[in-house]
């Protein structure tokens, strides 16, 4: 198969979060199966340039259009992770892409929706013939009915479309005259069964019309996958999920096992496997060391949290496991990020009240130098969200012997199994869960696995080693991503014949 993804994120040179995670390992995976896996981008100006292997300018300029001219796009090639990527430059004078930021500008419809239809553009000039386009969340949304109405009579309808939604919170709804800029016709578009917002007729939505225009829509785990097709989880996209639920399905993501792989991570000063884990606890040294933390006490546990510091990942949970540690005499580190400003003044304020406390210190950026010796020098890693798509941090966690504390929602219902739940096969029980939002739900997961660490060495050994030994690479659910698109593809072959 030829499968052509088109995303704003993709890691490690365009990376915000876990999308950007999964766009390069989903794609490794396939190309491993044998696929043909080409990638489009925006050119950020924030990129991590060193990180791009033989980047050129293509003898190849694209005319896309929007807001009723023609603009003209740099198109560039390179390899990231022995992947072929496409960077679009779009010579609008707006400068899309050369924001200093990758989200959270004011114009993020207009500079996504521009993305979006020079991508196709981009596909439509080059004579590409993909049999899937894959798109992701709302940034890329647009390209599912761009195609049906103006690109598929042109001549590139051999493709099928698959949208992945990562996160129904984030949805891009507008103004319903907002998605005319990039060409489409909001008039037959603004219907409720097409693409306007459930909350006004006169806004529209890209990801409901991802939904419609898509011949696949996943999301990133079967229990999401559930939870949005409830009034209560859906974020106003229940019924839509429900009317077109034969199309849509939850698929667990996986991590990439190269990357993250504390028995080569060149980023660790000390690398280290589930049968010696003696460079763990180095490694926890030396992070203590680094952040000014007391490391007296080789027995004092080290809790871990790496996240972005939005209201969905559980802040007031995290908060209070910071003071919950102390109370039971654990370290605390955080490393968090917040495009969020009263999330992010409260935590600067927590950072700065511990700034020389020797059992807890919290790093308020974006740092994968630091995340990686977060990962491999805790003995325990928090994720108490509130809801979950995926979640890749605890198999992350995992995969460095840092056993998850994880509430049991979305993709976190999917990958840890608490080890104390009878109801659970022993072989897959890996962490600790709890179901109620609130900090005795918390502590209920929390006091139990500081318990164990405390009272059984060997035990907890034993935790680490399966742990470490668990499969989290992609194999299984690149599999189910590649029938899914055959499957597609046949249905549509079938139809023509
Ligand atoms: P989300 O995509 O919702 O943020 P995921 O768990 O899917 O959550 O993915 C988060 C990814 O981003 C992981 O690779 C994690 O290590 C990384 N990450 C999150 N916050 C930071 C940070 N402050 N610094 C470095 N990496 C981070
Ligand atoms: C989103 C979700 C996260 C998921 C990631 C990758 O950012 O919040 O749960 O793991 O996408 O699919």
């Amino acid at each position: 198969l030829h499968v052509i993804h088109i995303a704003a994120e993709m890691a490690p040179v365009a990376k915000v979060g876990g999308l950007g995670d999964v766009l390069s390992a989903l794609s490794k995976a396939l190309q491993k199966k044998g696929h043909l896996v080409e990638i489009v981008l925006p050119k950020y100006d924030c990129m991590q340039y060193e990180s791009i292997q033989d980047l050129r300018a293509l003898d190849l300029v694209v005319e896309s259009y929007f807001d009723g001219q023609l603009f003209k796009n740099k198109i560039w090639i390179g390899t990231v992770e022995g992947l072929p990527v496409y960077f679009i430059e779009p010579l609008h004078p707006a400068k899309f892409f050369w924001r200093g930021k990758t989200y959270g500008e004011p114009d993020d419809l207009k500079r996504f929706s521009f993305f979006s239809r020079a991508a196709l553009e981009l596909l439509h000039q080059a004579g590409k013939k993909p049999d899937i386009i894959h798109c992701h969340d709302w940034q890329t949304a647009f390209v599912a009915p761009l195609y049906w109405d103006l690109y598929a009579p042109k001549g590139l309808n051999s493709a099928r479309i698959c949208f992945t939604c990562h996160n129904f919170e984030y949805q891009g709804t507008a103004p319903a005259s907002e998605i005319a800029s990039c060409g489409l016709d909001f008039h037959h578009l603004n219907r409720p069964d097409r693409m306007q917002d459930h909350s006004s007729p006169d806004r529209i939505n890209p990801v409901k019309g991802a939904i419609v225009f898509s011949n696949i829509v996943t999301t990133v785990s079967p229990t999401y996958a559930q939870e949005v097709r409830t009034s209560q989880g859906g974020q106003g996209l229940h019924a839509t999920l429900n009317a077109h639920a034969q199309k849509f399905v939850g698929i667990l993501n996986g991590i990439d096992t190269d990357s993250w792989n504390p028995a080569t991570d060149s980023y660790l000063r000390f690398q280290y496997n589930a049968n010696d884990l003696e460079g763990k606890a180095d490694n926890k040294k030396a992070l203590q060391r680094l952040l000014g933390l007391s490391f007296s006490d080789s027995r004092q546990p080290l809790v871990g949290c790496i996240t972005r510091l939005v209201p969905q990942k559980g802040v007031h949970l995290i908060r209070h496991a910071i003071y919950r540690s102390l109370e039971l005499g654990a370290q605390f580190v955080l490393l968090g990020s917040s495009p969020v400003p009263n999330i992010r003044r409260e935590f600067e304020e927590i950072a700065k009240k511990f700034e020389n406390h020797e059992h807890v210190r919290l790093i308020l950026k974006y740092d994968e130098a630091l995340s990686r010796s977060i990962y491999a020098s805790s003995d325990m890693f928090i994720i108490p969200s509130i809801f979950e798509p995926c979640g890749l941090t605890q198999m992350i966690a995992m995969r460095y012997g840092a056993i998850p504390i994880a509430r049991k929602t979305g993709g976190l219902n999917d990958s840890v199994f608490d080890v104390d739940d009878d109801t659970i096969p022993v072989q897959l029980r890996n962490g600790y869960t709890f179901v109620t939002p609130d900090e005795q739900g918390f502590n209920g997961a929390f006091d139990r696995a500081f318990n164990h660490y405390k009272t059984d060495n060997e035990g907890w050994k034993e935790l680490i080693n399966k742990v470490m030994n668990i499969d989290f690479s992609w194999d299984t659910s690149a599999s189910q991503y590649e029938e899914l698109y055959l499957q597609s593809v046949s249905r549509a072959r079938a139809a023509r014949r």
